[in-house]
């Protein structure tokens, strides 16, 4: 885990209440006992927003020239507080925490699946299979036109990218598992986040093997607390330390 200083260089709304944020970093304090690692595919952030004693996480969306980018909804006082913050306001952020998104287990042809908030941590992971050579399809799934986001930045890296909406104002009307039963993907590993109910059926809809990216209340962020605790074929696991992204089969839904 790394406790940074971040400035905003970017915190702009993209959808309804929803805000694509960037961060440059100001300053670098690695943990004591922490080692610096590179940021991966689907590890989040834990920022600081003042005046809230708990910091929210927020997953990476992007990672270029040590700038980070990630895309949050507001539906609290916290995220509604980060809203309101303006470019160059600084940001106490620790990264470098959780276990994201494993491309290693793609062998040639990967599947992401995401939904709605679900969408920007498969970014930077469909960027990763595409440096690594694999052919990469897309289904991103929202509930109308409006709320689409990230759509254009996917199709620039993706070989595929099919959209369902669930009003049907744009793409397929339905859900993603409509939109992968429509177009009959091929792929050798799945990789999916979003909402629970979607993950669930998008697991036990695809025969492959894959991986979702969990969310759960957190309290510390960082494996201390056990507040994020979730139940798995393997035992109690945290999400925050041992997840976000957890394997198909080890859990149960
Ligand atoms: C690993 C991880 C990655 C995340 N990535 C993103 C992201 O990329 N973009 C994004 O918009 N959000 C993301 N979230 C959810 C985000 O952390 C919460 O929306 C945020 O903390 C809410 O803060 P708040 O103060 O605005 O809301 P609060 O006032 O704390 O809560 C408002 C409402 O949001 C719900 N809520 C709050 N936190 C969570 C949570 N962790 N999971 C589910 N529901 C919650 C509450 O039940 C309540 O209904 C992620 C959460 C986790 C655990
Ligand atoms: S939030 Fe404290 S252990 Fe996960």
């Amino acid at each position: 885990m790394n406790k940074s200083l971040y400035t905003i260089a970017e915190n702009v709304l993209i959808a309804p209440r929803t805000y694509r944020l960037v961060l440059v970093p100001l300053s670098f304090r690695a943990e004591p006992e922490g080692r610096s690692r590179e940021i991966c595919h689907g590890e989040f952030v834990d920022i600081a927003i003042p005046g809230f004693y708990l910091r929210r996480p927020l997953s990476i969306c992007d990672r270029e020239d040590g700038k980070l980018t990630v895309v949050y909804r507001v539906v609290g006082e916290g995220t509604k507080a980060l809203a309101e913050m303006t470019a160059g306001t600084e940001l106490d952020v620790l990264t470098g925490l959780g276990n994201g998104f494993d491309p290693e287990s793609c062998r040639e042809e990967a599947l992401l699946v995401g939904g709605g908030l679900g969408v920007p941590p498969l970014y930077l992971l469909a960027k990763e299979l595409k440096a690594r050579g694999k052919k990469v399809t897309a289904v991103l799934g929202f509930n109308k036109a409006e709320e689409i986001i990230l759509a254009d930045e996917f199709r620039a890296v993706c070989d595929e990218v099919l959209v369902s909406t669930v009003d049907g104002s744009v793409g397929v009307k339905g859900f993603v598992t409509d939109a992968i039963a429509a177009a009959n993907p091929t792929y050798d590993y799945f990789y999916t986040c979003g909402p629970m109910v979607m993950m669930k059926v998008v697991c036990q809809a695809l025969d492959g093997p894959g991986e979702a990216s969990l969310e759960e209340r957190m309290g510390c962020g960082a494996g201390f607390c056990y507040g994020c605790s979730i139940q798995t074929k393997n035992g109690p696991r945290r999400v925050c330390k041992d997840g976000p992204v957890f394997k198909k089969e080890e859990l149960l839904w």
